[in-house]
């Protein structure tokens, strides 16, 4: 068992696979010219297989491939395939540009659940925010997956004056279609142009539904990072990941392990622990593992409860998003 010195028991890996994407949201990459880590430095199938296999037997039961975008990579029906016979809840954060390549390979891995980034249900503005002209693809996919009765979230960072106003629009997509739409609180990284004043809290999104539908709350899983709703005789439901403003800290099982192969105990953490070096030179890595999450914070979200609105984005040092994958 991975436990850290709060007794927080850590079951649940997530695995990035690349730090490539095929969209360019400026809230996840940096602003300056930003270089893809090298091919011989990611973690290839036969290692990720392997560190996956040392974390499963310490009792991790669920694994999520983010990226990047994680179906850029030439070689992810290899690894998804791979990581399914594991027994694993397994499952995928992607931006939903590839799914129509790869349903086969998710009916096949019986992946039942997947997470999509759409912030917005509006063309122009997916241009605006991913400068890629995909929505209409998008769109297609998330009903591909539906159609095959495979669970679908949609993620939707919430930034005040850009897409805000559209959250009653993303709650009528939840009465006919079974989707979960999680409203996410815009979180700070290292040059993705944050400021506190683009931050829509918790209690902002539940108004702005409440001015358009009655809802009520759903109950969670014991580690969930979101809070639950319905509004009442929907199809789908909502929810809200409130890092900035109501930290889910004291519940975390996240572990994360980055493409070139470095463990992070924490989102927020601005220490990682190299795995992929010892493992290529045939050292023992368990330890290193243990080491890394024993020496977890309390909680780096909660260093923002309350007092988002103070924070400086050039205080920030973590890695920026697109390297860590959520
Ligand atoms: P489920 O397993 O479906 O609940 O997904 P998830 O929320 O674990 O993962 P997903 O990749 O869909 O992430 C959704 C949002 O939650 C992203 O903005 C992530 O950065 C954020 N998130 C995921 N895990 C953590 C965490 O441990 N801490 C914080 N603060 N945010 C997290
Ligand atoms: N704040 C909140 N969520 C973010 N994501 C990416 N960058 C941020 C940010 N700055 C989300 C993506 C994706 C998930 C893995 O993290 O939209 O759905
Ligand atoms: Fe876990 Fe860190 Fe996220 Fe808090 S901020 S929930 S400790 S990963």
């Amino acid at each position: 068992m991975i436990k850290d010195s709060f007794n927080r028991v850590h079951n649940y890996l997530r695995v990035s696979l690349t730090d490539n994407c095929n969209l360019r949201c400026f809230y996840c990459m940096p602003e300056e010219d930003y270089e893809f880590t090298q091919a011989s430095k990611l973690m290839q199938p036969s290692e990720i297989e392997e560190l996956a296999k040392i974390f499963v037997q310490e009792g991790v039961n669920k694994i999520r491939l983010t990226g990047g975008e994680p179906l850029v990579r030439k070689d992810a029906a290899q690894i998804i395939l791979s990581l399914s016979r594991l027994p694993v809840d397994l499952s995928l954060t992607t931006n939903g540009a590839r799914v129509h390549d790869f349903i086969n390979v998710f009916l096949e891995a019986k992946i039942k659940s997947i997470n999509i980034s759409l912030d917005t249900l509006d063309a122009d503005k997916f241009h605006i925010i991913t400068r890629r002209d995909i929505y209409r693809q998008v769109k297609d996919n998330i009903g591909l997956l539906l159609q095959h009765h495979i669970k679908v979230k949609i993620n939707v960072v919430v930034m005040k004056g850009l897409n805000d106003m559209e959250i009653v629009d993303f709650i009528a997509w939840t009465k006919d279609e079974p989707i979960e739409i999680r409203f996410i609180e815009f979180m700070p990284f290292a040059g993705n142009r944050w400021t506190s004043n683009q931050v829509v809290s918790l209690e902002d999104i539940l108004q702005k539904v409440s001015s358009r539908y009655n809802y009520h709350s759903l109950p969670g899983g014991t580690n969930d990072t979101a809070k639950h709703y319905q509004v009442s005789g929907h199809a789908g439901s909502f929810a809200v990941i409130s890092t900035m403003s109501a930290p889910f800290c004291s519940t975390c099982n996240r572990m994360r392990l980055t493409a070139d192969g470095k463990l992070k105990n924490c989102l927020f953490s601005e220490t990682e622990t190299d795995l992929l070096g010892p493992l290529r030179k045939g050292e023992e890595v368990l330890p290193l593992i243990h080491e890394c999450i024993a020496g977890k914070a309390k909680a780096l979200g909660g260093q923002f409860s309350g007092l988002f609105e103070n924070i400086e984005a050039n205080t920030i040092h973590n890695r920026s998003m697109i390297t860590i994958g959520g």
